[in-house]
């Protein structure tokens, strides 16, 4: 089973899931000039780009993702800095192999600039979430956490360096598991039916 990839720009993300050894048939990107799309080129995975203003709706352009999207049959679709929001109908159609990673210890901090907003709130653990997506942004079945800590002194840029290298460890781990047959949603909730696996990851290195 192979995954599709779905940036919008740097593919750090990415390119730990290529490190990790899975199997990006795809890299699919919104817009022409993400970076993460050269990196995909140099090795030799497929790219796309559907530029989402060239489309008259989000319906269109949620068309034209998926026609692509199924050309490759994936296992999963991974959403990797990917900064457009799905209609209702892509949501349902890739139900439970549409997975995202989100730079905050979710329910806190859905949305943009988390790492600004928890330093505003004064939290003093900060982390980063693998969910399915569902219809409601940044809220579907939480699949595995990083958590690392706050320290005194930080700024967004570098607290937002300490959520990136966990979440470069536990993006590629959940989406193993997933194209491994492994995730199970009971009542809204993720289990891994693997008694070694860990859904959750503290990392106190600074
Ligand atoms: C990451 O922080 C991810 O959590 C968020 O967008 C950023 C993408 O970074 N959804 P990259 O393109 O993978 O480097």
């Amino acid at each position: 089973m192979s995954l599709v990839v779905l940036i919008s720009g740097r593919g750090s993300n990415l390119q730990a899931i290529a490190a990790a050894g899975l199997p990006v048939a795809a890299v699919i990107s919104n817009r022409a000039d993400a970076a993460g799309l050269e990196f995909a080129r140099r090795h030799g995975i497929e790219t796309a780009v559907v530029p989402h203003r060239e489309f008259p709706s989000r319906e269109a352009f949620d068309e034209a993702l998926a026609r692509i999207v199924d050309r490759c049959a994936p296992g999963a679709i991974a959403l990797a800095g990917f900064m457009r929001i799905f209609t209702p109908g892509f949501v349902a159609r890739y139900a439970g192999r549409l997975i995202n990673i989100h730079p905050s210890l979710l329910p806190a901090f859905p949305g943009l600039d988390t790492h600004a907003r928890a330093l505003a709130a004064g939290v003093k653990l900060h982390g980063c979430t693998v969910h399915f997506v569902t219809a409601d942004l940044d809220q579907g079945p939480i699949v595995a956490q990083a958590a690392v800590p706050v320290l005194t002194g930080d700024t967004a840029a570098e607290l937002a360096a300490r959520v990136l290298r966990q979440e470069h460890v536990i993006y590629p781990r959940a989406l193993a598991w997933l194209l491994g047959g492994k995730l199970v949603i009971e009542d809204g909730r993720v289990r891994v039916n693997d008694s070694h696996a860990a859904q959750f990851v503290f990392s106190p290195d600074a």
